[in-house]
């Protein structure tokens, strides 16, 4: 029962004109609680409508979307849900709250009615797990846009939800930024078991998740490891999407007729191979 279910979905948004736009299109999906679950896709492939749907954000056209068996549609559950369900989005301004960086994290926990005590201990965990315990009295706006998205990520940590939906939280960060959240994703999966779902359009992003989820017109395209998603690099090229650089040189080395297994995708692979 503990898992995200995703039957028969469609969603369309009505557009100013009153015109109608299927952004989803007959989406099945089951994410089980301790997967770690990318989801890739060109832009407009409709990963930010999916995402939206897991905590209620949105409600299904046609179709259902279940948190731990509750009906994202039904009223009285809604309240719960979002308690299961933890949302981090990708502009790092548009998600702080307080002006002091622990009153921010503490923000989720207080709206769920946790006695104070509880908070400050969740505070002070959620800020050391990724790193940020000696930021904690700071302004959020002395922060570079990195620390920004982990302080947003302590904040999901401090409610204590059972999945994490990171909606392309890297997209407007440097690449130290990029690197300081993969590695606080890492964190929270080893620390707090927590189920992460990871939108991205970083293909070596993707490759660290247990599973690749690939979106194509509102549809699901493809769904497997990492290395059953790019071992066929032509059909993720043909999806509009770059191969992570070890899978596309793999890809073209074999065209070559040089004997190389198909399903490379990491350097060190790439490596050992070519050094055989
Ligand atoms: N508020 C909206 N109103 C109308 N159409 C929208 C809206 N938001 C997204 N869309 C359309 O829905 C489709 C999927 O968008 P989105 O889920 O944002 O894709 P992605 O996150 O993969 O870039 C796109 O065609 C987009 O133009
Ligand atoms: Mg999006």
């Amino acid at each position: 029962m503990d898992k995200i279910e995703v039957k028969n979905l469609a969603y369309e948004y009505v557009q100013a004109d009153n015109k109608k736009k299927k952004a989803l299109d007959n989406i099945n999906l089951i994410i089980n609680k301790g997967e770690f679950v990318a989801v890739i896709g060109m832009n407009g492939s409709g990963k930010s409508t999916l995402a939206r749907h897991f905590n209620g954000l949105l409600l299904p056209s046609e179709g259902s979307c279940t948190v731990n068996g509750l009906d994202t549609k039904d009223e009285a559950s809604i309240w719960q849900i979002r308690q299961k369900v933890g949302m981090v989005f990708q502009n790092p301004d548009n998600q702080i709250i307080a002006a002091i960086v622990e009153d921010d994290v503490a923000f989720g926990p207080e709206n769920l009615g946790i006695m104070p005590e509880e908070i400050k201990k969740r505070v002070t965990e959620s800020l050391k797990a990724i790193g940020m315990e000696k930021q904690r009295n700071l302004a959020p706006h002395l922060l570079s846009g990195g620390q920004k998205q982990l302080i947003a990520i302590a904040g999901v940590l401090a409610m204590r939800t059972d999945y994490m939906v990171l909606d392309e939280p890297t997209a407007m960060l440097d690449p130290s930024g990029r690197e300081a959240v993969m590695e606080a994703i890492c964190a929270v999966r080893e620390k707090y078991g927590m189920t992460v779902i990871l939108i991205t359009h970083f293909m070596d992003e993707a490759v660290s998740a247990d599973r690749i989820v690939v979106m194509s017109n509102g549809k699901i395209a493809a769904d497997g490891t990492p290395r059953e998603i790019f071992r066929n690099s032509g059909k993720i090229r043909e999806l509009g999407l770059e191969p992570p650089l070890a899978a596309q040189m793999a890809y073209d080395l074999r065209k070559r007729g040089i004997n190389i297994p198909a399903d490379i995708y990491t350097d060190n692979d790439l490596v050992k191979s070519l050094q055989k």
